[in-house]
C-alpha cells in the first residue's frame, strides 16, 4: 500500500516513521522544508529507539526505514497513494486548505483518514467529494509506541473505508477503536478536560506542577500526569482543541484556562519547543 501523510509536525513524522517500518512506502508532505529535515532527523533517532526496544522491529535500519519515506513540499506526488493521513494543525481554516489542495491530486479511489484531536470528521468529510471514503483515525503520541488508534466514523463513511483503516493498521501492528463522530470524540472530550482543570489549579496556586503530576502518577497509578501529557501533545495542540470542544459544545466546561493561552502566546508549547510546563533543554 502506498501512504500518504500529510503534515511532518508531532504526529505527521510518527506515523510516516510507523508506517514505513512496516515495510510501506510513505510519502509526507509539509509546507516546510525545515520541517520535513527536523523530521529525516527525528525519525532516524526513533527507529534507533525501536530497534532496540520493539521485539518485531529488532535489527530494524534507520537508512532502510527512511529510503521508504519520500520527504516532499509536493502535493502533487500524492496522486500515487491509496491512503492518505492528514495531520495539520487543529484550524478548521488550514484543514479545508489542505482538503482543496488534497481533492486535485489525489487518486479518487483513495481513502482520506482525518488525525485531529477534536473536529467533527463529518465536517472535514463534507469538504470532500468522496464523504463515504473518508474516516477519522486519532493516533495517540508517541505513535510508534501506542498500541491502539481511536477510529471515528464519520456519518457517511462506508463499511470498505473501515474495513480499508482497520488493515492498515493490522500492518503497522495496531489495533482501531471504534467509536462515533462527536467533537473531541471519547479521548479528548475526557482528557481535555483534565489538563484544562490541571492548568487552572497550577494558575490559582493551589499546587505545583510536579504535584499535580505526581498525584496521578503515583497516587492514580498513572504513566503521565496531566501537565506532562500536555506538554508532549503540545500546549497549542491543546489550546486549538479546546477551542474547538468550546466552539462545537458552547459548554463552558470547555473554556480554555488563561494560562494555556498565555504559554503558547509566550513560545511554551512544550516539548517541541523545548519549555512548556517542564523544561525539555538536555
Ligand atoms: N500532538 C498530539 O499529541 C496529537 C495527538 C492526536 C491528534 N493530533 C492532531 O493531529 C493534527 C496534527 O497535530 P500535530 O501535533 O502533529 O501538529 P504540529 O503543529 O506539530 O504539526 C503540524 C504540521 O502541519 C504542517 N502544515 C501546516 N499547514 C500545512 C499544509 N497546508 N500542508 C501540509 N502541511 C502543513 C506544519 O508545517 C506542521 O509541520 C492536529 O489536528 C492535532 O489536533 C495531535
Amino acid at each position: 500500500m502506498n501512504v500518504g501523510v500529510i503534515g511532518a509536525g508531532t504526529m505527521g513524522r510518527g506515523i510516516a516513521q510507523t508506517v514505513a517500518q512496516y515495510n510501506e512506502k510513505v510519502v509526507l508532505v509539509d509546507i516546510s522544508t525545515d520541517i520535513l529535515e527536523s523530521a529525516k532527523k527525528e525519525i532516524r533517532n526513533s527507529v534507533r529507539m525501536q530497534a532496540f526496544y520493539n521485539k518485531a522491529l529488532k535489527g530494524i535500519k534507520p537508512d532502510e526505514v527512511i529510503e521508504r519515506i519520500i520527504f516532499t513540499t509536493d502535493y502533487a506526488l500524492l496522486a500515487e497513494c491509496d491512503f492518505i493521513i492528514e495531520n495539520v494543525p487543529e484550524k478548521l481554516e488550514i484543514k479545508i486548505g489542505v482538503y482543496e489542495q488534497l481533492e486535485k491530486v489525489s487518486n479518487p479511489s483513495a481513502y482520506y483518514a482525518v488525525n485531529t484531536s477534536c473536529i467533527p470528521v463529518t465536517e472535514i468529510a463534507a469538504l470532500t467529494n468522496r464523504p463515504d471514503k473518508v474516516i477519522g483515525m486519532h493516533f495517540m503520541n508517541p505513535v510508534p509506541m501506542i498500541e491502539a488508534v481511536e477510529i471515528m466514523k464519520g456519518f457517511h463513511t462506508s463499511k470498505e473505508t473501515i474495513e480499508a483503516a482497520l488493515k492498515l493498521l493490522k500492518a503497522i501492528n495496531k489495533h482501531g477503536i471504534i467509536v462515533n463522530d462527536y467533537p473531541g470524540f471519547v479521548s479528548n472530550r475526557i482528557s481535555h478536560l483534565m489538563m484544562n482543570e490541571a492548568a487552572f489549579i497550577v494558575q490559582e496556586g493551589e499546587a505545583s506542577i510536579e504535584n499535580v503530576d505526581d498525584i496521578f502518577k503515583k497516587c492514580y497509578g498513572h504513566k503521565m500526569g496531566p501537565l506532562e501529557t500536555a506538554d508532549l501533545i503540545g500546549l497549542d495542540t491543546v489550546v486549538d482543541s479546546l477551542d474547538v470542544l468550546f466552539g462545537q459544545y458552547k459548554d463552558t466546561k470547555f473554556r480554555c484556562c488563561p494560562l494555556l493561552r498565555r504559554m503558547v502566546a509566550a513560545g511554551h508549547c512544550g516539548r517541541k519547543s523545548g519549555q512548556g510546563f517542564y523544561g525539555y533543554n538536555g
